[in-house]
C-alpha cells in the first residue's frame, strides 16, 4: 500500500483536502496520513457544515499539528510524499525558509530532504513579489506548485466539478489516477484537439 500525507492548512478551499481523501478512499490503495493546522479547522467551520470527525474518518491516521514526534516527522517513515491542499502563504513560506516548528512544515521538509514529491496547492491571490520569490525557491527544490486554478474546457457545471478536476490532477502527480473529471482528448471526455464546438456542442453531434 502506498502512503500519502495530506496536509490541510487555513487557506480558503479546505474542501480540496478532504475531497482528495475521499478520492483516495474510493481508489482504496493508499494509506492516508492527515495533518490539519488549527487555522484549517477554523476555515473549515466557516466554509462548510461538515463535522471535523468526518474529515478525520477519511484518514487512516490523523496527526496533531503540534506533535513534532509523529511518524511523518521522520524520513525513516516511508511515504510517496505529501500534498498540501489548500496551502496557505504562511505554510508555503515556512517550507521555503526551513521554519519547521510545526508538524505541517516539518513533514513537508522531510519529504523534500528525502527526495520525495511535495505538491503545494497554494491559495492566494493576487501574489506579491515576496510570495513569488518563495514559490520560485520551492520550485527550484522540485516542489510542484499547484494553485488550484479551474479549467473550463471540461465544461464544469458545479463547484464540485471544479474541485474534482484539480484534485484529480494533483493525484496524477503521484501516478494515482482517479477519473473524477473528463480528460482532454479521451472518449466521453472533453473534445479532442481539432474537434469544433458550435453552439456549445461538438460539431456534428
Ligand atoms: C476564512 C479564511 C480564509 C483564508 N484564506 C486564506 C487564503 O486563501 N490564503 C492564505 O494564505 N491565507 C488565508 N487565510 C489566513 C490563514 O488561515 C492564516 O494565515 C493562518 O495563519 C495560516 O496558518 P496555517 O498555514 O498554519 O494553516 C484565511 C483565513 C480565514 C479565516
Amino acid at each position: 500500500m502506498k502512503r500519502l500525507i495530506i496536509g490541510i492548512t487555513g487557506a480558503t478551499g479546505t474542501i480540496y483536502g478532504w475531497r482528495l481523501m475521499e478520492m483516495l478512499r474510493s481508489e482504496g490503495d493508499t494509506e492516508i496520513h492527515l495533518v490539519m493546522s488549527p487555522s484549517a479547522k477554523l476555515t473549515l467551520k466557516m466554509e462548510h457544515d461538515v463535522e471535523l470527525d468526518y474529515i478525520y474518518s477519511l484518514a487512516h491516521e490523523v496527526h496533531q499539528p503540534g506533535n513534532i514526534g509523529a511518524s511523518i516527522s521522520s524520513g525513516s517513515f516511508a511515504t510517496e510524499g505529501m500534498i498540501i491542499a489548500p496551502c496557505s502563504i504562511k505554510t508555503m513560506s515556512n517550507i521555503a525558509f526551513g521554519n519547521t516548528g510545526d508538524l505541517m512544515s516539518r513533514a513537508a521538509d522531510v519529504v523534500l530532504k528525502e527526495g520525495r514529491k511535495l505538491v503545494v496547492a497554494i491559495r492566494e491571490t493576487p501574489l506579491h513579489a515576496g510570495h513569488l520569490e518563495s514559490l520560485t525557491k520551492l520550485a527550484r527544490l522540485g516542489v510542484v506548485i499547484f494553485p488550484p486554478v479551474p479549467a473550463f474546457y471540461n465544461r464544469p457545471k458545479t463547484l464540485l466539478d471544479i474541485v474534482d478536476q484539480s484534485c484529480m490532477r494533483m493525484l496524477d502527480q503521484f501516478d494515482i489516477h482517479v477519473e473524477t473529471a473528463p480528460r482532454w482528448g479521451e472518449e466521453g471526455g472533453v473534445p479532442a484537439v481539432g474537434q469544433k464546438i458550435e453552439g456549445g456542442k461538438i460539431a456534428g453531434e
